[in-house]
């Protein structure tokens, strides 16, 4: 691990089998983070109950996430995978660090505004302080680097004063200020064409999704809504679909369609048909994985309960540093 470049650390809620775009602008640069650096991959379910009304399917949302997270090839050997509240330290260093966090600043953050538009009848207290929790995440494990997509760039910025209040009031270098690393991939349009894909749409395609289901997702995505028949010619430009071919698909298929959906020498039917072969071949090597670690669930909550185990252990040395810092202990 010493010869790594340092740590890096992110979070996601669970929210269950992930979908493309949860794939290509995460799960997969936390895979590729692994090979640099010390990597400590948390599902963040304390995070999760801030907007939660009932907590059923919480414990099979987290186990889906898990799965999808270890087929994809986050390796348990390599890095620490696991569930945020069974390191209850976090809890904690939350509560020391909203000593030093002005409440104005919390109510001012666009991601705040954001969440009590989408839940206007529940603005809890524990939803003003989401962005500290999540800079305990992050201080907590002394992580160096942190791969979020851009929304989250409010919050890093957070962590960031944060820590620099925390080490300023109590005299004392003990909190490492954080980077961000943003995941640089393109936005992943839904099968509407025309919003960010996600499972509250409804516009996703989940990655473990059976090859006969991402095929009708497939045949169901909105192509170039200028193209109506099939004698039309297109513009793959506007097109979703082509952009899915261009992560897929070869090169050469992808130079085709290009040209051929120009002209329509091809339509919209036998392009999906091709996109869909394509993704489920992409995608047999990580199903025949997740369907292993799905017979043998004990195995795959061994690997969260010592992922656990290694990440408390970071924690416990840091709580004595904070303590010792602010003088409790
Ligand atoms: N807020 C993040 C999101 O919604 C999730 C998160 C919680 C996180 N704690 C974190 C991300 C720590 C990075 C680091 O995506």
């Amino acid at each position: 691990m010493s010869e790594k470049k340092g740590r890096v650390f992110s979070g996601a809620r669970p929210t269950g089998r992930q979908h493309l775009g949860n794939y290509l602008g995460a799960i997969q640069n936390y895979v590729a983070l692994q090979d640099e650096y010390e990597c400590v991959y948390c599902i963040v379910d304390i995070h999760a109950l801030t907007t939660m009304e009932t907590t059923v399917g919480l414990r099979q949302n987290t186990f889906e996430m898990a799965l999808d997270w270890l087929a994809a090839g986050i390796r348990p050997e390599d890095s620490i995978i696991f569930i945020q509240s069974y390191v209850p330290e976090v809890t904690e260093l939350h509560t020391y660090l909203s000593m030093v966090t002005p409440l104005g600043k919390l109510t001012d953050l666009p991601t705040f505004k954001d969440k009590i538009r989408q839940h206007p009848n529940n603005v809890n207290y524990g939803l003003v302080g989401y962005p500290v929790l999540m800079s305990a995440d992050i201080v907590l494990y002394k992580a160096g680097l942190v791969p979020v997509g851009v929304d989250q760039a409010p919050h890093i910025e957070f962590t960031r004063e944060t820590v620099r209040s925390f080490n300023y009031r109590y005299q004392a270098d003990v909190l490492i200020e954080p980077q961000m690393k943003v995941t640089q991939v393109p936005k992943v349009i839904g099968i509407d064409g025309q919003q960010k894909m996600s499972k509250s749409l409804d516009n996703h395609i989940e990655i473990a999704a059976t090859p006969e289901e991402t095929r009708k997702r497939i045949m169901m995505m909105v192509t170039d809504p200028q193209r109506i028949r099939r004698t039309d010619p297109g513009d793959p430009d506007v097109c979703n679909v082509f952009s899915m071919h261009k992560i897929f698909s070869s090169k050469e298929e992808v130079d085709q369609i290009d040209v051929e959906c120009r002209r329509a020498g091809i339509g919209c039917v036998d392009c999906k048909k091709m996109l869909a072969k394509n993704m489920n071949d992409y995608f047999v090597p990580f199903r025949e994985r997740r369907a292993d670690f799905e017979k043998k669930p004990d195995q795959v909550w061994e690997i969260l309960d010592d992922g656990a185990k290694r990440a408390r252990v970071i924690a416990q040395a840091t709580m004595e540093e904070v303590r010792a810092a602010i003088g409790i202990r």
